[in-house]
């Protein structure tokens, strides 16, 4: 059955690779509900990722590894039900792909099967090589990540920028390298010097979506509500806040908290 969908106008992985050979920037920011999913869309971002991010954001959790599989499917069955042409990424969280390959085939498939998401991603280098060589095999597109992989913070011990040390950069590089010939169809890089950024993205035919990575990946990423200056204590440099709505948001409150108390809302227009 058709499904409504502009083909001519749906991000697909071919397309993301059309857009680096073509030097465009890519642009993609995250979602975790039908309404904002909707509106990324509509504003013709390319790229919608239902992060594990939803940890912090959504559930209010310290790091985000408490996100269950289950979860993620629920938030990218809401996503997907809004998006029409972006190409919407389902992440995969914390131990349901790391136990081994079969495990990690059958959670990628459940997520795309029960969300129809079009991709999935997965955070990590050289050990997950094999995992993804098989996933993408079975055709499940699958985005790497590299850098600062927050479901290792127990072992970074902060979220400090990764990459800087000459060893911990060379590593990245190789682990790009190999994320690429496993099949992946892009790679998320963050927190890493923009030196290093360049160098990678340099060296990659996919693309890299970079998230503090400076200007030469071939696309960005943000976190929704960091953009919209929804985080009040959450300002590292890498985010440009393009409003705020913490600030709006709680002025709106507040008014319709004063129309109440002094009874002039609802008003006689507002009434049946
Ligand atoms: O979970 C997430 O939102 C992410 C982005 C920060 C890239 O992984």
């Amino acid at each position: 059955m058709h499904s409504g969908k502009d083909i001519s106008k749906h991000i697909t992985t071919k397309v993301l690779l059309e857009r680096k050979k073509k030097k465009e920037k890519i642009t993609m920011l995250t979602a975790y509900d039908y309404l904002t999913a909707k509106f990324l869309d509509e504003a013709g971002i390319e790229m919608i990722l239902v992060g594990d991010s939803l940890g912090n954001v959504i559930q209010g959790n310290e790091t985000t590894l408490p996100v269950t599989l289950e979860q993620i499917i629920y938030h990218t069955n809401m996503v997907k039900k809004a998006v029409k042409n972006a190409l919407v990424v389902g992440d995969m969280p914390f131990m349901s792909y790391q136990i081994g390959t079969e495990e990690a085939i059958r959670n990628a498939g459940r997520l795309m099967k029960e969300t129809g998401c079009d991709a999935v991603k997965m955070e990590g280098g050289k050990y997950l090589v094999e995992t993804i060589r098989r996933i993408v095999e079975i055709g499940i597109p699958v985005m790497g990540h590299l850098g600062l992989t927050p479901q290792s913070i127990n072992k970074f011990g902060s979220y400090k920028t990764r990459g800087v040390e000459r060893a911990e950069a060379e590593a990245i590089k190789r682990d790009a390298l190999l994320l690429e010939k496993a099949g992946c169809f892009a790679i998320v890089l963050e927190k890493v010097p923009a030196a290093l950024g360049k160098a990678v993205s340099k060296s990659l035919k996919i693309p890299t979506i970079g998230i503090g990575a400076g200007p030469d990946c071939d696309g960005q990423v943000l976190v929704t509500q960091d953009m919209l200056g929804m985080i009040e204590d959450f300002k590292p440099r890498f985010v440009r806040r393009y409003m705020n709505l913490a600030k709006d948001m709680k002025e709106a409150f507040k008014r319709y908290s004063k129309d109440i108390k002094e009874n002039k809302f609802p008003s006689e227009k507002e009434s049946y």
